[in-house]
C-alpha cells in the first residue's frame, strides 16, 4: 500500500523536556502548524507530529539537580507542554514522547534490524564530548592535549572513552552525496545543502550511538549496559510517531511515510541532514521530502535561550497580546530561512498597525456603514466598476503570489504580500467614500461594500493558516465558513466575484495592546512570586514541644460521599486502626472523583478540634499539596502502611 497523494506529514523537532516550553520551540511549532494548515485548507488530511525528547545525559542531570527521578521529572513538563500548545492553537494530530512503550520498543526492533544486517558493530570510541549538547564533537587522540569548546554552543567539552556500538555512516557517504546532487531543493532554504555537502564530502566517521556512561536511555537490545544514544532514539520518533514497527499500528505507517516536511532549527541541522537519511537509507525507506530549516530568534543579536538569561516567556505573551498576534508577529517578523529579532515594540507595532488598524478596522469600518443604512445582505454584483476591476485584478496577483511564497514556506514574504494587498483594498475604500456616496447613488454603494466583502474573504481564506480563529470570525461577519477543499486556491484566483454576503457585526477583532503591556505582566508574576516568598519567611520557628501536639496518622479512605450544599466538600469515612473510624471532610471536588480516593491511604491531622460544616461534623484533617498545574495531590505514605500509624 503506498501513501495516497492527499495525505501530508508534517514533524516539528521533539523538545527536551528540561523546563517548560520557550519562544524558540514555540516558534517551530507554530511554524510546522502553518505548514499543516496551509495544506488542510487545501483538501489535504493532515498528521501533525510533535513531542518530547526524554532521554540522556542532559535530562538525567537536570533531574538529578531537581532531586527527582528522571521519569517523574520529564512528567512533570509535559502538562505545560500540551497546555501552551493548545493555547497556542497548535493542532497536533499526535504528541509523542521518547519514553512511550510503543516507540521504545520500534527503537529497539530498529537496532535489532541493523545490527542484523551488519550496519552496526561494537567497538571503542574516545573522544570530546559536549555535555549540553549531548554529542561527541570531536574523535580524540593520544596527542591532545587540552580539550576543545564544543563547535556548536561554544562550551567546554570534556574527554571521553567508551565500549559503544557504531552506525556505519562512513558506507553511505557515496549514496548521501548522490542524494543531495539529486536533490538540491531537499532543504529550504538551499544554501544549507552546501554546507551539509561539504562535511559529508570531508569523509564520514562511523557514528557512535550507544552509551554506557548513561542510564536514562533505551536499553541497547542484547547488551543493557549500553543505552541507545538519545539522537538515534530522538530521530527514530518520526518514523514511530506514525507506526512504524507497532503491529497494531502498521497500516498507518504506510498512509503517511514518506514525511512531506520536516521543521527544524539550523542548530540541528547535521542530525537531521546526516544522520537521519543514512538511518533512512539502512532501513530501506524512502527519505524525507523536505527539511525546513528555520534561523534562530534573538535579543540582542544572542540566540534566545534560558541559559543566556533572554527568553521571553510564552505564557507571558499570551497573557498579553493573545495567541494569534503572537503566532502572526513571529511569522511575519523573523524571516523563517534566517535569524531574526525579537522586540517588544515591533511585536506591538505590527499587532496594532498591521492587525487592528488595517484589518480590523476594515472589516468594522465596512460592517457598521453597511448596518448603519440598513444593508445586512449583499446580492450578487452584476457588473464591476473599473475601480473594483482593478481591486479584482490586485487580489488575484496576490493569490497568486501568496501561494508561491507560501508553498517555498517563505511565510514572511507572503504575509508581506497579503498586506501590500489589505493595504490597497483600504485604499480603494477611503478613496471611494462609500460613507458620501450612499447619499445619492445606492447602488454604488453596494458595490463598494460588495469588493470590499470579495476581498476580505480572500484575505481570511488566505490567513486562516496564520489566525485560524480570528479568520473564521472574519468569515463569519461575511456570512462564511472556512473551507477545507482541493481545489480552494484554484477556485479563489480564478473566481468571478459573484458572491452573496450576510454582513454581521461582530466584536472588535484584534486590540491595540498598550504599550509595556508584557513588562507589566512580567512584574506582577514577580511580585506573587515574591509574596509567596515572604510567606514562607514570615513563616516562624516552632518547638519540638509545639511540633509533639499534633497527632499526624496514616488511614485509609473507606469512604467518600458529596456534601450535597457544597460544591468543594467530600465527606470521607477514614480508617485510622487504633484510632477508629473518623468522619472527616476535605474540599478537594475539584481536583478528585470519589473513586479515586477510596481505598488510598492518605495523612491526616487526627487532634483537631471538631468543626461543623454545611451541616456534618468533621473530626479531623486530610493533608494535601497542590502541584504546579494548581491540582491537588494526596500525601500518602511511599507504600502501605497499618492504619493508624503515627507520624514522627
Ligand atoms: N531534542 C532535540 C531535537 C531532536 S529532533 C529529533 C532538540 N531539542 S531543543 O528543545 O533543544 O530544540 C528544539 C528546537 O527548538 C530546535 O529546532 C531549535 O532550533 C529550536 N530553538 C530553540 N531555541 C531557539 C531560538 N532561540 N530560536 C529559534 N528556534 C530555536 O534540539
Amino acid at each position: 500500500m503506498s501513501k495516497p497523494k492527499s495525505n501530508y506529514y508534517v514533524t516539528t523537532p521533539i523538545y527536551y523536556v528540561t523546563a517548560k516550553p520557550h519562544v524558540g520551540t514555540l516558534y517551530s511549532t507554530i511554524i510546522a502548524d502553518v505548514a499543516a494548515r496551509w495544506e488542510k485548507i487545501q483538501g489535504k488530511n493532515i498528521f501533525f507530529l510533535t513531542g518530547t525528547d526524554e532521554h540522556g545525559q542532559k535530562i538525567e542531570q537536570a533531574a538529578l539537580k531537581a532531586g527527582k527521578d528522571p521519569k517523574t521529572f520529564v512528567d512533570s513538563f509535559i502538562s505545560s507542554y500540551k497546555d501552551m500548545w493548545k493555547a497556542y492553537e497548535l493542532d497536533y494530530t499526535h504528541f509523542i514522547r521518547t519514553t512511550d512503550e510503543y516507540h521504545v520498543k520500534a527503537v529497539q526492533e530498529i537496532i535489532s534490524r541493523l545490527i542484523k544486517q551488519g550496519d552496526i558493530y561494537k567497538s571503542h570510541y574516545k573522544g570530546w564530548y559536549c555535555t549540553p549538547d549531548e554529542t561527541f564533537v570531536a574523535e580524540a587522540s593520544d596527542n591532545d592535549t587540552q580539550a576543545p569548546p564544543c563547535p556548536q554552543c561554544n562550551r567546554q567539552t570534556i574527554a571521553m572513552s567508551e565500549e559503544s556500538y557504531f552506525f556505519k555512516l562512513s558506507a553511505y557517504q557515496d549514496r548521501l552525496l548522490k542524494f543531495y546532487e539529486e536533490h538540491p531543493a531537499w532543504t529550504s532554504p538551499k544554501e544549507r545543502i552546501a554546507e551539509v555537502k561539504s562535511f559529508v564530502s570531508s569523509g564520514l566517521k562511523d557514528l557512535s550511538i550507544s552509551r554506557t556512561s548513561v542510564t536514562w536511555g533505551i536499553p541497547f537490545p542484547g547488551d543493557p549496559k549500553h543505552v541507545v544514544y538519545v539522537w538515534i532514539d530522538a530521530l527514530a520518533n518520526y518514523l514511530t510517531g506514525v507506526g512504524y514497527l507497532s503491529h497494531a499500528r502498521d497500516t498507518e505507517f504506510d498512509q503517511w511515510w514518506p514525511v512531506d516536511l520536516q521543521i527544524l532549527g539550523k542548530d540541528i541541522v547535521r542530525f537531521h541532514a546526516v544522520y537521519w537519511p543514512a538511518i533512512l537509507m539502512a532501513l530501506n525507506l524512502p527519505i524525507s521530502k523536505r527539511l525546513l530549516v528555520h534561523g534562530w530568534i534573538t535579543v540582542d543579536d544572542k540566540k534566545m535561550s534560558k541559559s543566556f538569561g533572554n527568553a521571553i516567556d510564552p505564557e507571558i505573551l499570551l497573557k498579553a497580546y493573545g495567541p494569534e498576534p503572537v503566532r502572526y508577529y513571529l511569522m511575519r517578523q523573523i524571516p523563517v530561512n534566517q535569524d531574526g529579532n525579537f522586540s517588544f515594540s515591533d511585536l506591538e507595532h505590527r499587532v496594532g498597525a498591521d492587525l487592528a488598524d488595517s484589518l480590523g478596522n476594515l472589516l468594522n469600518r465596512m460592517v457598521s456603514l453597511a448596518h448603519q443604512h440598513n444593508v445586512t445582505e449583499l446580492t450578487a454584483q452584476k457588473k464591476w466598476s473599473p475601480k473594483s476591476a482593478e481591486l479584482h485584478e490586485q487580489a488575484q496577483k496576490c493569490i497568486e503570489q501568496y501561494c508561491i511564497l507560501m508553498d517555498a514556506s517563505l511565510y514572511h514574504q507572503a504575509l508581506g504580500v497579503l498586506w501590500t494587498f489589505i493595504s490597497h483594498v483600504n485604499g480603494y475604500f477611503h478613496a471611494q467614500e462609500p460613507w458620501r456616496i450612499v447619499k445619492t447613488d445606492k447602488e454604488a454603494f453596494i458595490e463598494i461594500l460588495s469588493a470590499t466583502a470579495h476581498s476580505l474573504r480572500i484575505i481570511a481564506l488566505l490567513l486562516w493558516p496564520v489566525l485560524p480563529k480570528k479568520m473564521e470570525e472574519l468569515l463569519f461577519a461575511l456570512g462564511f465558513k472556512i473551507l477545507n477543499n482541493e481545489n480552494m486556491i484554484k477556485d479563489l484566483v480564478s473566481e468571478k466575484w459573484d458572491h452573496e454576503f450576510v454582513l454581521r457585526k461582530i466584536d472588535v477583532l484584534f486590540i491595540k495592546p498598550e504599550a509595556g503591556v508584557y513588562e507589566s505582566i512580567m512584574k506582577e508574576k514577580m511580585s506573587e512570586k515574591e509574596e509567596k516568598k515572604d510567606e514562607t519567611s514570615a513563616i516562624s520557628t516552632i518547638s519540638i514541644e509545639d511540633l509533639s501536639k499534633i497527632y499526624l496518622a496514616v488511614g485509609t479512605i473507606t469512604d467518600c460521599q458529596i456534601v450535597e450544599k457544597s460544591d468543594k466538600l467530600y465527606k470521607l469515612t477514614v480508617d485510622l486502626g487504633v484510632l477508629g473510624n473518623r468522619t472527616i471532610l476535605a474540599g478537594v471536588r475539584n481536583s478528585f472523583d470519589a473513586h479515586d480516593l477510596i481505598g488510598k491511604q492518605g495523612v491526616f491531622v487526627t487532634n483537631l478540634a471538631p468543626r461543623k460544616l454545611m451541616g456534618v461534623e468533621s473530626q479531623g484533617m486530610m493533608l494535601i499539596a497542590q502541584d504546579e498545574s494548581g491540582k491537588l495531590q494526596l500525601v500518602s505514605p511511599g507504600s502501605a502502611v497499618p492504619n493508624g500509624t503515627r507520624l514522627r
